[in-house]
């Protein structure tokens, strides 16, 4: 089983982040899920269900996929090269752990978990969420472009006359999805029939 690993930071769009652990769900991955003290608030805040909740909703669904790490426990099996995994992705990414990811400081075990995937060369997804952005923003996208990352910014489409929400997030799942090769079809591509 492919396994990846999905950091949630206290940006705004939490959306993207759980519906990425979906998809990756449904697509026969396992998931090992970091949230930061502030991601758990803001999922809280934006989406009205406690984190807790759309955790076990996940597990019930999914048996035996998903694994919840402490973002305080470096001990954690991502925070280690050793530990195999097919890649990480950060949706959404607030400008602080971005920052901290591009100058290699990792206090925790998200910020370790994606210095690992860059030091193994493994697929990182950042997907970064603020505007507008500075110009510090914009260096440390520039750096993590520069060591190999995908900076995925939240920036939905609406060529696809998107319905809902939901709609929107999908059509940025699928783009993650797309740069970890991760077979989907969220999200009806560019001239393809649903
Ligand atoms: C509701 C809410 C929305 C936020 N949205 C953003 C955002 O879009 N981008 C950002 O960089 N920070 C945002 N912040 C600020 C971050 O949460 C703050 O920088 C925090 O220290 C990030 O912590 P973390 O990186 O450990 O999750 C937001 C905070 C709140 C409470």
């Amino acid at each position: 089983m492919k396994e990846y690993v999905v950091g949630i930071t206290g940006a705004s769009g939490s959306i993207y982040g759980l519906r990425t652990i979906e998809a990756l769900l449904e697509a026969g991955a396992g998931v090992r899920l970091i949230l930061t003290e502030t991601g758990e608030k803001v999922v809280a805040w934006e989406t009205g269900r406690e984190a807790g909740d759309w955790i076990s909703d996940y597990k019930k669904r999914f048996t035996g996929q998903l694994v919840q790490e402490d973002n305080r426990d470096l001990f954690s099996a991502s925070a280690s090269g050793s530990h195999l995994t097919d890649g990480m992705v950060i949706a959404p990414c607030s400008m602080s752990k971005l920052a901290h990811i591009a100058t290699g400081i990792t206090p925790d075990l998200i910020t370790r978990a994606a210095d690992v995937s860059l030091k193994q060369r493994r697929p990182l997804v950042v997907m970064p969420r603020e505007t507008p952005l500075s110009q510090i923003h914009l260096k440390n996208m520039l750096t993590l472009a520069e060591c190999g990352a995908f900076i995925v910014p939240a920036m939905p489409a609406f060529y696809q006359k998107p319905q809902s929400l939901e709609d929107m997030a999908d059509f940025m799942v699928s783009r993650v999805l797309d740069c970890l090769g991760v077979e989907n079809h969220r999200y009806a591509r560019w001239k393809e029939e649903v």
